[in-house]
Protein backbone atom coordinates (compact mmCIF):
# COMPACT_ATOMS: atom_id res chain seq x y z
CA UNK A 1 0.00 0.00 0.00
CA UNK A 2 1.48 3.36 -1.16
CA UNK A 3 0.87 6.27 1.68
CA UNK A 4 0.54 9.43 -0.18
CA UNK A 5 2.90 12.22 1.97
CA UNK A 6 2.28 15.02 -0.58
CA UNK A 7 -1.20 15.07 0.48
CA UNK A 8 0.18 15.55 4.31
CA UNK A 9 2.59 17.70 2.97
CA UNK A 10 0.12 19.77 0.83
CA UNK A 11 -2.43 19.95 3.71
CA UNK A 12 -0.09 21.01 6.40
CA UNK A 13 -0.47 24.72 6.26
CA UNK A 14 -4.42 23.57 7.12
CA UNK A 15 -3.87 21.14 9.67
CA UNK A 16 -1.27 24.17 11.50
CA UNK A 17 -4.36 26.43 11.56
CA UNK A 18 -7.25 23.49 12.73
CA UNK A 19 -4.74 22.65 15.19
CA UNK A 20 -4.73 26.31 16.53
CA UNK A 21 -8.49 26.47 16.46
CA UNK A 22 -9.04 22.91 17.83
CA UNK A 23 -6.93 24.48 20.62
CA UNK A 24 -8.76 27.83 20.91
CA UNK A 25 -12.29 25.95 21.09
CA UNK A 26 -10.63 23.33 23.85
CA UNK A 27 -9.73 26.20 26.52
CA UNK A 28 -12.91 28.47 25.61
CA UNK A 29 -15.06 25.57 26.21
CA UNK A 30 -12.76 24.59 29.41
CA UNK A 31 -12.75 28.11 30.89
CA UNK A 32 -16.63 29.59 29.76
CA UNK A 33 -17.59 25.66 31.44
CA UNK A 34 -15.78 26.15 34.68
CA UNK A 35 -17.53 29.77 35.22
CA UNK A 36 -20.93 28.47 34.58
CA UNK A 37 -19.77 24.69 35.90
CA UNK A 38 -19.74 26.14 39.06
CA UNK A 39 -22.81 28.17 39.13
CA UNK A 40 -24.57 25.23 38.19
CA UNK A 41 -22.99 22.24 40.33
CA UNK A 42 -23.85 25.10 43.14
CA UNK A 43 -27.19 25.58 42.40
CA UNK A 44 -27.46 21.66 42.15
CA UNK A 45 -26.89 21.43 46.10
CA UNK A 46 -29.16 23.91 46.68
CA UNK A 47 -31.62 22.33 49.78
CA UNK A 48 -34.82 23.84 47.80
CA UNK A 49 -35.97 21.85 45.34
CA UNK A 50 -37.59 24.36 43.17
CA UNK A 51 -33.65 26.13 42.94
CA UNK A 52 -32.10 22.61 42.32
CA UNK A 53 -34.79 21.34 39.70
CA UNK A 54 -33.42 23.79 36.63
CA UNK A 55 -30.27 22.83 37.52
CA UNK A 56 -31.00 19.21 37.20
CA UNK A 57 -32.06 19.11 33.98
CA UNK A 58 -29.57 21.61 32.95
CA UNK A 59 -27.25 18.24 33.43
CA UNK A 60 -29.88 15.74 32.50
CA UNK A 61 -30.02 17.49 28.78
CA UNK A 62 -26.33 18.00 27.89
CA UNK A 63 -25.31 14.99 29.24
CA UNK A 64 -28.03 12.73 28.32
CA UNK A 65 -28.31 13.76 24.53
CA UNK A 66 -25.65 13.51 21.91
CA UNK A 67 -23.00 16.44 21.68
CA UNK A 68 -23.52 16.06 17.79
CA UNK A 69 -27.23 17.00 18.54
CA UNK A 70 -26.72 19.62 20.76
CA UNK A 71 -24.11 21.81 18.21
CA UNK A 72 -26.90 21.26 15.58
CA UNK A 73 -29.36 22.60 17.33
CA UNK A 74 -27.12 25.51 18.46
CA UNK A 75 -26.05 26.50 15.03
CA UNK A 76 -29.01 25.80 13.14
CA UNK A 77 -31.70 26.18 16.51
CA UNK A 78 -30.47 28.93 18.68
CA UNK A 79 -27.97 31.19 16.82
CA UNK A 80 -29.99 32.26 13.99
CA UNK A 81 -32.14 34.15 16.52
CA UNK A 82 -29.36 35.82 17.12
CA UNK A 83 -27.57 36.49 14.98
CA UNK A 84 -28.49 37.00 10.72
CA UNK A 85 -25.18 34.80 9.83
CA UNK A 86 -24.43 32.68 12.32
CA UNK A 87 -20.23 31.76 12.86
CA UNK A 88 -19.86 27.62 12.39
CA UNK A 89 -16.98 28.83 15.19
CA UNK A 90 -19.19 30.42 17.69
CA UNK A 91 -21.54 27.53 17.25
CA UNK A 92 -19.12 25.44 18.18
CA UNK A 93 -17.31 27.53 21.04
CA UNK A 94 -21.04 28.15 22.62
CA UNK A 95 -22.05 24.18 22.40
CA UNK A 96 -18.96 22.80 23.60
CA UNK A 97 -19.31 25.39 26.76
CA UNK A 98 -22.32 24.52 27.47
CA UNK A 99 -21.72 20.90 27.51
CA UNK A 100 -18.85 21.07 29.30
CA UNK A 101 -20.57 22.77 32.02
CA UNK A 102 -22.97 20.33 32.83
CA UNK A 103 -20.02 17.81 33.21
CA UNK A 104 -17.95 20.16 35.38
CA UNK A 105 -20.82 21.05 37.15
CA UNK A 106 -20.41 17.80 38.87
CA UNK A 107 -16.72 17.72 39.04
CA UNK A 108 -17.19 20.87 41.46
CA UNK A 109 -19.87 19.13 43.34
CA UNK A 110 -18.00 15.84 43.81
CA UNK A 111 -15.16 17.90 45.05
CA UNK A 112 -16.83 19.95 47.31
CA UNK A 113 -18.90 17.37 48.55
CA UNK A 114 -15.93 15.03 49.14
CA UNK A 115 -14.31 17.50 51.91
CA UNK A 116 -15.38 16.59 55.14
CA UNK A 117 -18.85 18.08 56.82
CA UNK A 118 -16.55 19.01 59.67
CA UNK A 119 -14.45 21.51 57.85
CA UNK A 120 -17.62 23.49 57.11
CA UNK A 121 -18.93 22.90 60.94
CA UNK A 122 -15.32 23.91 61.72
CA UNK A 123 -15.45 27.09 59.78
CA UNK A 124 -19.10 28.28 60.26
CA UNK A 125 -18.03 27.78 64.49
CA UNK A 126 -15.00 30.12 64.04
CA UNK A 127 -18.32 32.50 62.73
CA UNK A 128 -17.76 32.71 58.71
CA UNK A 129 -20.85 33.02 56.98
CA UNK A 130 -21.81 29.31 54.76
CA UNK A 131 -20.22 31.93 51.83
CA UNK A 132 -17.04 32.97 53.35
CA UNK A 133 -16.33 29.35 54.51
CA UNK A 134 -17.38 27.87 50.71
CA UNK A 135 -14.95 30.52 49.33
CA UNK A 136 -11.62 30.18 52.11
CA UNK A 137 -12.30 26.76 53.63
CA UNK A 138 -14.04 24.45 51.06
CA UNK A 139 -13.34 25.40 47.40
CA UNK A 140 -9.11 25.55 48.17
CA UNK A 141 -9.23 22.13 48.97
CA UNK A 142 -12.01 20.95 47.02
CA UNK A 143 -10.19 22.36 43.81
CA UNK A 144 -7.14 20.19 44.65
CA UNK A 145 -8.91 16.96 43.76
CA UNK A 146 -10.72 18.20 41.05
CA UNK A 147 -7.52 18.33 38.96
CA UNK A 148 -7.65 15.04 38.06
CA UNK A 149 -10.94 15.14 36.88
CA UNK A 150 -10.32 18.38 35.44
CA UNK A 151 -7.67 17.05 33.27
CA UNK A 152 -9.91 14.22 32.12
CA UNK A 153 -12.78 16.82 30.66
CA UNK A 154 -10.02 18.70 28.76
CA UNK A 155 -9.01 16.28 27.26
CA UNK A 156 -12.33 14.85 25.99
CA UNK A 157 -12.93 18.30 25.04
CA UNK A 158 -9.68 18.69 22.75
CA UNK A 159 -11.22 15.25 21.09
CA UNK A 160 -15.06 16.38 21.12
CA UNK A 161 -14.27 19.62 19.38
CA UNK A 162 -14.03 17.43 16.40
CA UNK A 163 -17.48 16.99 16.08
CA UNK A 164 -17.75 21.00 15.44
CA UNK A 165 -16.65 19.31 11.91
CA UNK A 166 -19.92 18.69 11.28
CA UNK A 167 -21.52 22.53 10.79
CA UNK A 168 -18.05 23.42 9.25
CA UNK A 169 -15.96 24.83 11.86
CA UNK A 170 -12.31 25.22 10.49
CA UNK A 171 -10.69 22.92 13.18
CA UNK A 172 -8.86 20.20 12.81
CA UNK A 173 -11.09 17.40 11.39
CA UNK A 174 -12.67 19.59 9.54
CA UNK A 175 -9.35 20.05 7.37
CA UNK A 176 -9.13 15.81 7.48
CA UNK A 177 -12.22 15.22 5.97
CA UNK A 178 -11.19 18.12 2.96
CA UNK A 179 -8.30 16.13 2.70
CA UNK A 180 -10.31 13.19 2.37
CA UNK A 181 -13.20 14.36 0.25
CA UNK A 182 -10.65 15.70 -2.23
CA UNK A 183 -8.62 12.82 -2.49
CA UNK A 184 -10.67 9.76 -1.59
CA UNK A 185 -8.37 8.85 0.84
CA UNK A 186 -8.64 7.87 4.19
CA UNK A 187 -5.51 6.70 5.67
CA UNK A 188 -3.18 9.75 4.90
CA UNK A 189 -5.59 12.16 6.12
CA UNK A 190 -7.07 10.49 9.41
CA UNK A 191 -4.07 8.98 10.35
CA UNK A 192 -2.04 12.56 10.61
CA UNK A 193 -5.33 14.26 12.82
CA UNK A 194 -5.51 10.69 14.98
CA UNK A 195 -1.64 11.57 15.81
CA UNK A 196 -1.48 15.57 15.84
CA UNK A 197 -4.82 14.84 18.18
CA UNK A 198 -2.48 12.60 19.88
CA UNK A 199 0.19 14.54 20.83
CA UNK A 200 -1.99 17.68 22.31
CA UNK A 201 -3.42 15.07 24.50
CA UNK A 202 -0.38 13.58 25.70
CA UNK A 203 1.07 17.42 26.39
CA UNK A 204 -1.97 18.37 28.01
CA UNK A 205 -2.03 15.12 30.45
CA UNK A 206 1.87 15.52 31.40
CA UNK A 207 1.28 19.51 31.94
CA UNK A 208 -1.66 19.05 33.97
CA UNK A 209 -0.07 15.47 35.90
CA UNK A 210 2.76 18.12 36.33
CA UNK A 211 0.26 20.44 37.90
CA UNK A 212 -1.15 17.84 39.76
CA UNK A 213 1.88 17.07 41.77
CA UNK A 214 2.97 20.29 42.34
CA UNK A 215 -0.65 21.36 44.16
CA UNK A 216 -1.06 17.91 45.82
CA UNK A 217 -1.48 17.99 49.66
CA UNK A 218 0.19 15.36 50.80
N1 LIG B 1 -19.15 11.85 23.01
C1 LIG B 1 -20.00 12.54 23.92
C2 LIG B 1 -21.33 12.87 23.28
O1 LIG B 1 -21.49 12.72 22.10
C3 LIG B 1 -19.29 13.78 24.30
C4 LIG B 1 -19.66 14.38 25.56
C5 LIG B 1 -18.75 15.47 25.93
N2 LIG B 1 -18.08 15.09 27.08
C6 LIG B 1 -17.57 15.95 27.95
N3 LIG B 1 -16.97 15.46 28.96
N4 LIG B 1 -17.68 17.24 27.77
O2 LIG B 1 -22.26 13.28 23.93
Amino acid sequence: MDFRFDIIQEYAPFFLQGVLLTIGLSLIAIIVGSILGLAIGLGKMSKRVLVRLPFEWYINFFRGTPLFVQILLVHFGLMPLLFAQPSPTVSAAVSLSLNSAAYIAEIFRAGIQSIDKGQMEAARSLGMTHAQAMRYVILPQALKRMIPPFANEFIVLIKDSSLAAIIAAPELMYWGRAAQGQYYRVWEPYLTVALIYLILTLSLSKLLHYLERKYSTQ
